[in-house]
């Protein structure tokens, strides 16, 4: 039985219980943020507790805790279900803040309610050989979603209907255009290759500011990959030799049919595959503790 944090304690799952009346049930009114963890060492946190911060000021709620009291809380958690984790102690931690439960059901905030926290985390494992052996396929929809989608909100309705709308054509991510241009996955980041140039949309409030999105871009930079961030319009993207797509938890994965039609070559790409290198390499050093 796994064990989560709530609100200052510690317990098992079974046991963490919220009130009907929290905005997070209601409204959606919360931010979460989803971290890996690798030999029990946190992925990039700094960066995880930064965009968590940007979404909390998005939303307009104080930071409950401290980066130092969220990484002991974190490093706790982690200790708490290493039992359940494989030998590697790998473990995907995710975290939740909401405005908390006021008594009465009202749009507008509510005045001296306490948030809640609530963090779990589960064991993960390297993503699956035959997807990136293979590659992955995705389709493109229209994005359909509000216009703070740098804000990491628990409101993923829209998020979950595009998802589904892939998974139901045997894909397994939507690649979103807005006005023409490609702007993220319904769950990640977008990457394409183009005569050896990686390019990826520049951040702005219509996208996530992807965690492994910016750990790309520096091992780009770091090992002189031509990169740059720029618009992607829907032709390019069709035109593109490879595509890839990004997420904490999902790593770097090749697209290789984008709506039922090969991309490039039709299976993962040469700069995948240098990338996934140096990816594999730094998420290594992160379990050696030589690096965040
Ligand atoms: C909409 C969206 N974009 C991008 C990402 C990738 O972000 P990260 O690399 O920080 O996991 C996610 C992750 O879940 C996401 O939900």
């Amino acid at each position: 039985m796994s064990t989560v944090y709530l609100n200052g304690k510690f317990i098992p799952i079974e046991d963490a219980l919220i009130p009907v009346t929290d905005r997070g049930f209601l409204f959606g009114d919360g931010v979460y943020e989803v971290i890996p963890a690798y030999g029990g060492r946190l992925f990039r946190l700094s960066h995880h507790l930064q965009r968590l911060q940007n979404s909390l000021d998005g939303i307009r709620l104080d930071n409950p805790h401290s980066d130092g009291e969220w990484k002991a809380i974190l490093d706790t958690l982690l200790e708490h279900n290493r039992g359940l984790a494989a030998a590697n102690n790998d473990q995907s931690v995710y975290l939740q803040v909401t405005r908390g439960s006021a008594a009465k059901r009202d749009h507008s905030f509510p005045e001296h309610v306490i948030p809640t926290v609530f963090a779990s985390s589960n064991p993960i494992t390297d993503p699956d050989p035959a997807i990136t052996e293979q590659g992955v396929a995705a389709i493109t929809l229209d994005d359909i979603r509000w216009q703070y989608c740098d804000i990491k909100a628990v409101t993923l309705l829209p998020n979950v209907l595009l998802r589904q709308q892939a998974v139901d054509r045997n894909a397994m991510e939507a690649i979103l255009i807005r006005n023409g241009l490609v702007i993220e996955g319904s769950a990640s980041n977008v990457f394409v290759v183009k005569d050896g140039n990686i390019l990826t949309p520049a951040k702005g409030p219509q996208m996530l500011p992807g965690i492994t999105r910016d750990l790309v871009l520096e091992l780009a930079e770091q090992h002189r990959l031509p990169c740059q961030e720029t618009d992607i319009s829907e032709d390019r993207l069709r035109e593109a030799d490879e595509i890839w797509i990004t997420s904490s938890t999902r790593e770097i994965i090749p697209v290789t049919v984008l709506d039922a039609k090969t991309v490039g070559q039709g299976s993962p790409g040469p700069v995948w595959k240098t990338m996934i290198g140096f990816y594999r390499t730094y998420k290594q050093s992160v379990r050696n503790g030589t690096a965040e």
